[in-house]
């Protein structure tokens, strides 16, 4: 009788294992609330303090964005540094400024900058107070593709850096080559051009049918050439809610100010409330029915909702299409009464 051993796997199997494997090790991984007493701050050889609520290198990897937050002492500067993805930044409190590319914008609490990719960047504080900045960036998902680059030179003047990188402007012809260049020259001349830094006054707030009502600090909508990723300040009124909705994972809101909770579950099986207050992350790492609650019945909460929607999101709608990422279902819209009714405080920004 002949007995045969196989060793060899085949492609098949070889694929099988390797998705299983991701998905169980992304389910290790999952986060509901990030405390901000959970995030450790420590010296950086930039000159400042810094900790990850959510990032790799903080112990919670993520695909597609990270969340750190910095804290910047009196007569700090940072080194300067560029690196090939781009990223936000949310000023939580104190005064101080940022240099991108050589131009200097100065920055106060709830104010929002975008850093451009290849953009030389550097932060610094002058004055006493302390100050603290939560940046989230896209690295994670550069890193996915093998594109992530940083390049730090310490104290180097930007006039001794290099420029960001050089592009061909136009060339003759309409053969598809000649349209690549001139399609890519021209959307480099606008991502050169966006807004990078918001002020939180210039900005108005427009009430939402989900609840609440909205500011924006980092989107396309005010004119940021950003890479997808937007920064959208929400506010709850004194003991409301917002509608029960649904959308994929690296949705993250940054309590700003308040406590509340937040439910987040898979329907019909139900699922956890969990409470949030200043300084915390709240964490919608997959697709789950979710909803936010102030639970404080006299004061707005205030969060910041992070997320990578022009790129990522519209791609993986597109691509799954015609699976559904995005449940709003109209009942729970109008579960929310009548929005007039509601009382909102005076929107004033905390001094520097
Ligand atoms: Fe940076
Ligand atoms: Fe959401």
């Amino acid at each position: 009788m002949v007995t045969r051993t196989r060793t060899n796997v085949t492609h098949w199997e070889v694929q099988w294992t390797r998705r299983r494997k991701l998905i169980e090790e992304w389910r290790q991984h999952h986060r509901t609330v990030i405390h901000a007493d959970d995030v450790q701050l420590r010296e950086s050889g930039r000159g400042h303090r810094v900790g990850c609520y959510m990032g790799i290198d903080g112990g919670n990897p993520t695909r597609v964005l990270d969340a750190w937050v910095h804290e910047l002492d009196r007569d700090t500067t940072q080194t300067v540094h560029r690196h090939s993805w781009d990223a936000m930044v949310f000023v939580v409190s104190g005064a101080g400024w940022s240099e991108i590319d050589g131009v200097r914008h100065e920055w106060r609490p709830w104010d929002a900058l975008h850093l451009p990719a290849w953009s030389w960047h550097r932060s610094g504080v002058d004055s006493d107070t302390p100050a603290r900045l939560m940046t989230y960036s896209t690295e994670p998902l550069l890193s996915g593709l093998g594109m992530a680059v940083l390049d730090d030179r310490g104290h180097t003047a930007i006039e001794d850096l290099p420029p960001r990188p050089e592009f061909t402007r136009a060339v003759e012809g309409d053969d598809v080559y000649a349209r690549r260049v001139r399609r890519l020259a021209a959307e480099q001349e606008e991502r050169r051009s966006g807004r990078l830094h918001t002020d939180y006054n210039d900005i108005p707030l427009l009430v939402n049918p989900k609840g609440t009502r909205s500011k924006f600090l980092v989107d396309r909508s005010i004119g940021n050439q950003a890479s997808g990723i937007t920064q959208v300040m929400l506010q709850f009124a004194p003991g409301r809610g917002q509608a029960m909705h649904l959308h994929p994972g690296e949705a993250w809101l940054y309590v700003v100010e308040g406590r509340g909770h937040s439910y987040l579950g898979e329907e019909p099986t139900g699922g956890e409330d969990h409470e949030w207050s200043q300084g915390d992350l709240v964490v919608v790492d997959h697709a789950l029915w979710h909803q936010h609650f102030n639970d404080d019945p006299d004061n707005p909460a205030r969060l910041v909702r992070i997320h990578a929607f022009d790129s990522v999101l519209e791609t993986m709608r597109v691509l799954t299409y015609p699976l559904e990422l995005f449940l709003e279902p109209p009942e729970n819209l109008k579960a929310m009464g009548d929005l007039s009714e509601i009382q909102w405080p005076e929107d004033r920004r905390p001094p520097a």
